[in-house]
């Protein structure tokens, strides 16, 4: 994983797209063109305080010359949304990254299922749009309270035409993952919302082949019963050892002993400090990596191991 650019941007709108959900435009203050990115993607924020935030990119990935963002409120989180529903209003200067894409279409599906909710929409508008130019065979599963509390519905219907189904739980309107169907060779599905709607909609499709359920949380349930317990990370190209201690993670540690880590979320969320291990037992705690991958890569912002690890570093 390398580190990404972080580019000055300027807001030139900043609106609410529901009362708790705010839509806002970047553009380069020089260069006509953004760095381009491709359906899914996802840019980090960077707050004064050197915290980073990440949200995916819901514009037109043909235009390059602006990047749309959608920012929930969330009260009770850790205070970055908040940070941008305050700050973040047309002229101000925002700290962006490029992109990067933990969620990309396949390029082989012949029909692709979208499941979000709530502010997990975002990714799915510049999916819809890419489908919806290519002709794909499609659907996108849109969960939400209310009509007045689904961000960018009025696009998404423009885009989808009858190819968006929503599930408004206010007009009694629930998704059953099962509505999805059995598996069909060439069909990959897509979700995007709270833990909850992952964890449904994987246990539905518990039989289907695992590269063709993608997802990505946008709100975290932290397991309150984890404990963690201390373990030895190895250096495969040095030997050196390194004791992780209980109350530390693996990043730190790492860091700490002279390792350039990126990270970005540092809640195993993002993919940024994703780093290849050759044997050990891994607690994996990211919601990230898919259980192929997690044969050699771990979240060392999050995971840890039991007794000791090998790195490839
Ligand atoms: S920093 Fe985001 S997954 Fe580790």
């Amino acid at each position: 994983m390398t580190a990404r650019m972080i580019m000055k941007l300027q807001v030139t709108a900043a609106r609410l797209a529901t009362p708790d959900v705010l839509h806002v435009e970047l553009v380069h203050p020089l260069r006509p063109e953004l760095p381009e990115w491709t359906a899914g993607a996802h840019v980090d924020l960077r707050l004064p305080d050197g915290r980073v935030r990440q949200y995916s990119l819901c514009g037109d990935p043909d235009d390059r010359a602006k990047y749309e963002i959608a920012i929930k409120r969330e009260d009770d989180g850790r205070g970055g949304s908040r940070w941008a529903h305050e700050h973040l209003k047309e002229g101000v200067t925002a700290h962006v990254s490029s992109p990067r894409n933990n969620l990309p279409l396949s390029e082989t599906a012949t029909r692709y299922v979208l499941v979000a909710g709530g502010i997990g929409i975002t990714p799915f508008v510049s999916m819809a749009r890419t489908l919806a130019k290519q002709n794909k065979n499609f659907t996108l599963h849109y969960c939400a309270r209310s009509a007045d509390n689904a961000p960018l519905l009025r696009e998404l219907r423009e885009i989808c035409g009858d190819q968006l189904k929503c599930w408004f739980s206010r007009e009694g309107a629930r998704f059953n993952p099962q509505t999805i169907g059995a598996y069909q060779d060439g069909t990959h599905v897509y979700v995007c919302g709270p833990e909850r709607l992952l964890e449904a909609v994987q246990a539905s499709l518990s039989d289907w082949p695992e590269d063709h359920v993608h997802g990505e949380v946008f709100q975290l349930t932290l397991d309150e019963n984890f404990k963690a317990e201390p373990f030895e990370a190895t250096i495969a190209s040095t030997g050196e050892r390194l004791l992780v201690p209980a109350d530390r993670s693996l990043l730190e540690v790492l860091r700490s002993s002279g390792f350039v880590m990126p990270s970005s979320c540092e809640l195993g969320i993002c993919g940024s400090c994703e780093c290849g291990y050759r044997d050990g037992i891994v607690i994996h705690r990211d919601k990230v990596l898919s259980v192929s991958k997690r044969q050699d890569r771990l979240m060392p912002c999050v995971s840890r191991a039991r007794v000791a690890v090998t790195l490839d570093l």
